[in-house]
């Protein structure tokens, strides 16, 4: 099967404004966008640059636009596109190189809302902290994000206030809300509530429609701020 990729290419150290340049392929069966951009990158043009590792959706380094939606390259299978089909780096994020943006933002907000278990006391000298069956159920749709930038690249409030916290954080903060182990709950809520958190989220759903894991940062957006009106978590 014949595709045409248009990608938008910019290198910093040479270029004034992005371009884009169409490459047409001979893919075989079963091929994803990954494999398209290897075949581009091998044996047509080595300047091509772009993220990739595990190549099982695992990593999230591969994560690009593709045809106007957030999608990790390595899990988008070809037929599923148009024959032609335009990929381009993550929006609102610094390009570095073609597909590679500076995913800083991403990772210092992460840091920010403290990803780790907060606790007051020391842990239990003969075993570890327990958590019942039910008790872990509920970390459900909040534990698998795999940091890949598509949601708070596709969130609006992101492009607007680029020191919003971003769904990513969000549904980081909720993992640990909901974990019956941690002990910072009140700590955590202090930091999404403020004017760069949690109430610049408007619902639009982008970033649901966008996370190659189906999580939904939305929902767990709602969590937080019932949480937070009602005083309850
Ligand atoms: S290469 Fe790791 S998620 Fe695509």
């Amino acid at each position: 099967m014949k595709y045409t990729v248009t990608i938008l290419r910019f290198n910093p150290e040479q270029d004034e404004k992005p371009h884009q340049e169409r490459y047409s392929i001979e893919a075989q069966e079963g091929w994803t966008v990954l494999d398209a951009l290897n075949e581009i990158k091998w044996y047509r043009d080595g300047s091509l640059s772009y993220r990739r590792s595990c190549r099982h959706g695992i990593c999230g380094s591969c994560a690009m636009t593709i045809d106007g939606v957030n999608r990790l390259a390595c899990e988008t299978q070809l037929a599923t596109l148009k024959s032609e089909f335009v990929v381009e780096p993550l929006r609102h994020l610094r390009v570095i190189k073609d597909l590679i943006v500076d995913m800083e933002p991403i990772y210092t907000k992460l840091l920010e809302i403290k990803p780790y278990f907060i606790e007051k006391g020391p842990p239990p000298s003969d075993h570890e902290r327990l958590q019942s069956p039910e008790e872990n159920k509920k970390l459900d749709g909040l534990y698998e994000c795999i940091i890949c930038g598509s949601c708070t690249s596709s969130c609006p409030s992101f492009w607007a206030d680029g020191e919003y916290l971003g769904p990513h954080a969000f549904l980081k903060v909720n993992r640990f809300v909901a974990d019956s182990r941690d002990e910072g709950k009140a700590e955590r809520l202090k930091l999404v509530d403020n004017r760069h958190g949690l109430w610049r989220c408007h619902t639009i759903f982008n970033c649901v429609e966008a996370c190659p894991k189906s999580l939904n940062p939305t929902k767990a957006i709602s969590a937080l701020k019932r949480a937070l009106v009602g005083g309850q978590f």
